[in-house]
């Protein structure tokens, strides 16, 4: 019989057998007539222990000229040892050297973050990196699972638009046969048609936005989560927003433990967060607390950062803020009945000082309120006709949020900077690799 080829996620089937695995050399040592190999295959990490008096010559020549991040399978028998870093050690009997690496770039000693991001592409290979895109993998699959398994339709947005949904200052222009298309901000005005075709729907993709900022929360091009809910009201949209943080939070809990502990995530500041109800706090009441805590914000004003990070300090789960000024907020959303200067807006602000992850309203269901809004906000009335059909037949209650992706990783991975919790992170001075 030949000799398995495994990965690294598998070893718990194969142990005592003689296996194959194929991967790159994540690290070595050297003890005298010992090599140690840790091999990466993308799956995990495995400890390859190169005997010289068991092995023939030449494997062990093959096992002195392998270098860092070369490519290489190793064939060997594969023991159970509570010692060793994951629990098994492969005793190797064979070594097929595949390519043999020139010097990485990115070695052991400390790195700039510019010189990290012009490497991106081999930065990924890193233990750091590789559990940043794991618990972004599952956060991404947490989120079509719990639309999914609620009877949400998935559309998809388009990504060249001829109007803006956020507001003027922030799009990206683009040359569409002559005339000027824009890059989504938001695949919002999209679904709120299809919601009225679907009942509940969801979009997931990539949005746009020509932040001038360089702030550690914005990037140019990052993805965004949106569902749209017919007949759905703001309470209810509180309530969904809810629901849908607490349950990514714990599944990634569940699910990416090994991930979080490489993190050095602390998880007991996570798990407040799986629990609900979460605080709700209005704009009003969160004005004055914020200016008990020093702050010297105006009634009427929209939150800094440092804002947002002293208010969520008081919190150990996510932060609801409910019914802010209409003035602050995007042209479609409805005011509230009770005070029309206010939205029925929510932001989720996360806890520990990480700021806005998720931004949601109730949409205006009148077709008088969103013309004079689409006035006053100086967008071109032309290219919102589509839009305003959503009111003209059969208008309807519905509201919907946006989550951005990479702030969710970023807090659940506790990392400071958006930047490490997209594969490819684009920014103001960044569009390389
Ligand atoms: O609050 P925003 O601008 O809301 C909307 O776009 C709505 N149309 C969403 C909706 O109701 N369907 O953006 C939503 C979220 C923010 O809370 C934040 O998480 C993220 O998108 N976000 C950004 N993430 C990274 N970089 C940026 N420049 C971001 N701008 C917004
Ligand atoms: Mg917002």
């Amino acid at each position: 019989m030949s000799t398995p080829v495994i990965t690294i996620a598998d070893l718990a089937d194969h142990t005592d057998q003689e296996v194959t695995i194929r991967g790159w050399v994540y690290n070595w040592r050297k003890k005298g007539k010992l090599r140690f190999i840790i091999l990466r295959d993308g799956f995990g990490y495995l400890q390859c222990i190169v005997f010289r008096p068991e092995v023939d010559e030449a494997v062990w020549e093959t096992a002195v000229e392998l270098t860092q991040e070369s490519s290489v399978r190793v064939t060997g028998r594969l023991v159970a040892d509570e010692r060793a870093p994951g629990g098994y050690e492969l005793k190797v009997t064979a070594l097929d050297p595949v390519h043999i690496s020139p010097e990485f770039p990115i070695g052991k000693k400390d790195h700039g973050p510019d010189f990290l991001l012009n490497h991106r592409h081999l930065w990924l290979r890193s233990k750091r990196q590789h559990a940043m895109m794991r618990v972004r993998s599952e956060v991404c699959q947490s989120i079509r699972d719990f639309f999914y398994t609620r009877g949400y339709t998935n559309i998809d947005s388009p990504i060249l638009t001829p109007a803006a949904c956020e507001g003027t200052s922030t799009l990206f222009e683009t040359d569409y046969f002559g005339e000027p298309a824009f890059l989504s901000q938001s695949g919002q005005l999209y679904l709120e048609p299809a919601c009225a075709a679907l009942g509940k729907v969801y979009c997931f993709g990539p949005t746009f936005r020509a932040e001038k900022s360089k702030t550690r929360r914005h990037l140019t091009e990052f993805w965004m989560v949106e569902p749209e809910v017919a007949w759905l009201q703001f309470d209810g949209l509180l309530d969904l927003a809810e629901e849908f943080l607490s349950e990514i939070v714990s599944r990634v809990l569940d699910r990416c433990e090994e991930d979080l502990k490489r993190l050095e995530r602390d998880v007991s500041k996570l798990e407040p967060s799986t629990r609900r109800p979460y605080p709700r706090l209005d704009y009003g009441d969160a004005i004055l607390k914020l200016r008990e805590l020093g702050s010297d914000v105006e009634h009427g004003d929209d939150f800094g950062a440092d804002d947002e990070t002293i208010l969520t300090r008081q919190y150990d789960q996510p932060l609801m803020v409910t019914r802010y000024p209409a003035a602050i907020k995007a042209f479609y959303m409805k005011p509230d009945p009770a005070d029309p200067t206010r939205a029925l807006a929510v932001d989720v602000l996360a806890p520990e000082g990480y700021g806005e992850i998720i931004g949601g309203s109730e949409r205006s269901d009148s077709l008088e309120h969103l013309e004079r809004q689409i006035a006053a906000h100086d967008l071109p009335k032309a290219a919102f006709e589509w839009y305003l059909d959503v009111r003209r037949y059969g208008s309807f209650p519905h509201s919907g949020y946006g989550m951005g992706i990479e702030r969710c990783v970023t807090w659940i991975c506790g990392v400071q900077h958006l930047r490490e919790a997209i594969p490819y992170p684009r920014m103001i001075n960044r569009l390389y690799p």
